[in-house]
C-alpha cells in the first residue's frame, strides 16, 4: 500500500481511493495527461478501510494532497464530507473528484456524466440532443449522469430497472430536468432506442440483463458503463442482437479523468490517445 503519510514530496499530489482500488487505470491516465501538459505529478492509488475514510481524507488534506479520485464504495460517503459541492455533485448526491481548496475546504465535484456525455458526442459522434435514450439500471451510478445527460436535451431518456418502483423514483426526481420516464423491464417490448446504456452492475456480476431483444437496431450504440479487459456480456448480447455499435466505459472513465485534471490543472488534456493506449 502506499505510504500516505510519507509528505516530504515535491511533486504535486493526488491519488484515486477506493475498495477495491488496485486495479484501477486512473494513475496510468492521470500520468499520460501530466505528461502531455508538461505537469510532473504523483498520482497514486489509495485502499481505504471502510472504517477510515474521513481520517484518511483529513490526513491527505493536511498533508498537502491537492485533488483525489473517489471510486466504489465511496462517492455518497465524499458527498457527504464536502464543505463546497458543483452543481453536478449536488444532482448527483456524489462526488468522484475532490479538490482540496485553501483554509481546509473540500470542494466535491462529479465529473461521472460529463464523461459520459463527451464520450458519446466528442469520441463516439453521437448527438445526444434529439436522440431516444435508455438507461438501464436505477442505483447509483445511474443517478451520477442522469444530469448531464438531459442537458444535453434527448428527445426522450427512458429508466428501466428490474425493480421498476426505483425507476418511478429517480424519475420522478429528474422530471424538472427533461424529459424523463421510468419502464419496467416487460414495457420495453416493442420500443426501439438510438442510445442504450447499461448502468446496472451485471458486467461486474456476470448476470444475464432479461431485457427484451428488440430494443436494438442497426443504427443504435450500446453502451455499457462497465469495462475490462475483454467485451462485457451486455456488449456480447447485444451484438448478438443486432446492435449496429457497442462499446464499453473505457471513454467514459478517461473523459471523467479529463475533466478532474481540468478541475485541478485548468488544462484540459487530449483524451483520443489515451484511449488508444489504454485500449
Ligand atoms: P451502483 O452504485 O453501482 O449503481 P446499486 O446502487 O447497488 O449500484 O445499483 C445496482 C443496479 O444494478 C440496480 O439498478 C440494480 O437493479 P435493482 O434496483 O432491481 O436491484 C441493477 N442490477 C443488479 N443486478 C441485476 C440483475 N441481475 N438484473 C437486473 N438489474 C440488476
Amino acid at each position: 500500500m502506499t505510504d500516505i503519510f510519507e509528505f516530504s514530496h515535491r511533486k504535486p499530489r493526488f491519488a484515486v481511493i477506493g475498495n477495491p482500488v488496485s486495479h484501477s487505470k486512473s494513475p496510468e491516465i492521470h500520468r499520460m495527461f501530466g505528461e502531455q501538459a508538461g505537469i510532473e505529478l504523483d498520482y497514486t492509488a489509495i485502499h481505504i478501510d471502510s472504517g477510515g475514510l474521513e481520517q484518511a481524507i483529513r490526513n491527505m488534506q493536511a498533508g498537502g494532497f491537492l485533488g483525489l479520485n473517489v471510486t466504489i464504495p465511496f462517492k455518497q460517503k465524499v458527498y457527504a464530507l464536502s464543505d463546497h459541492l458543483s452543481l453536478n455533485a449536488q444532482i448527483a448526491r456524489a462526488v468522484n473528484t475532490v479538490r482540496f481548496d485553501p483554509n481546509d475546504i473540500i470542494f466535491g465535484d462529479n465529473t461521472d456524466g460529463i464523461g459520459l456525455v463527451n464520450d458519446l458526442e466528442s469520441n463516439l459522434n453521437r448527438e445526444i440532443r434529439d436522440s431516444r435514450l435508455l438507461i438501464i439500471g436505477a442505483g447509483g451510478a445511474v443517478r451520477g449522469i442522469l444530469g448531464p445527460l438531459l442537458s444535453a436535451k434527448p428527445e426522450s431518456l427512458v429508466i428501466a430497472n428490474r425493480t421498476f418502483d426505483k425507476a418511478v423514483s429517480l424519475a420522478n426526481s429528474f422530471s424538472w430536468a427533461g424529459s424523463i420516464n421510468a419502464s419496467s423491464f416487460h414495457q420495453l417490448h416493442g420500443k426501439k432506442f438510438d442510445i442504450i446504456v447499461n448502468g446496472t452492475s451485471t458486467s461486474l456480476t456476470g448476470e444475464n440483463l432479461h431485457l427484451p431483444n428488440t430494443i436494438f437496431s442497426k443504427e443504435s450504440l450500446a453502451y455499457d458503463m462497465m469495462y475490462g479487459d475483454k467485451e462485457t456480456p451486455f456488449m456480447n448480447w447485444a451484438r448478438a442482437n443486432g446492435v449496429g455499435q457497442a462499446i464499453d466505459g473505457l471513454g467514459m472513465l478517461v473523459e471523467q479523468a479529463a475533466a478532474s485534471f481540468e478541475l485541478w490543472h485548468q488544462k484540459r488534456p487530449d483524451t483520443l490517445p489515451v484511449i488508444r493506449s489504454l485500449r
